[in-house]
């Protein structure tokens, strides 16, 4: 099996971004638990963080060539991005959506997703753990 994750805006800042929020976790340390979850299910995992939304569509366009699955936190692109919904129903990789802070508890821009409607499902507020539970997730979707 192989995925692709993707990392949205601003997530190359977590550790030190607003912890109080999105924790401590950096984002190296996020990926690593990933890749140590991801080999021990014979999974492979393909990574990439972008600030910028064309480089994340041509990553999601991509992997309609190598991929099975998507585990993205789009950031704030959740609540945004068009362009990012349409990607993902355009490749129709099943895709699941993760958020380390609760969106719904939060301010309500943040409330609506426009991308969750294209997705498997989405995982909110769990911290760090909202990758390791949409992976898993994810992964016991495909296998089903
Ligand atoms: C986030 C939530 C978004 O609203 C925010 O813009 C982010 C991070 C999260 O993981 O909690 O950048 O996706």
């Amino acid at each position: 099996m192989r995925i692709l994750i993707l990392h949205g805006p601003n997530l190359n800042l977590l550790g030190t971004r607003q912890p109080e929020i999105y924790g401590r976790w950096t984002l190296a340390e996020i990926n690593d638990m990933l890749i140590e979850q991801a080999h021990k299910t014979n999974t492979e995992l393909r990574i990439m963080q972008s600030n910028h939304e064309g480089a994340l569509l041509d990553a999601i366009h991509d992997a309609r060539l190598w991929g099975q699955g998507i585990l993205i936190n789009p950031g704030a692109l959740t609540h945004t991005s068009y362009a990012l919904r349409d990607a993902i129903a355009a490749v129709g990789l099943p895709t699941v959506e993760v958020h380390l802070s609760n969106i719904h508890a939060r301010e309500e821009f943040r409330r609506q997703s426009l991308i969750a409607p294209v997705c498997v499902g989405q995982i909110s507020g769990f911290g760090w753990r909202s990758y390791r539970l949409g992976l898993a997730a994810l992964l016991d979707h495909l296998l089903e």
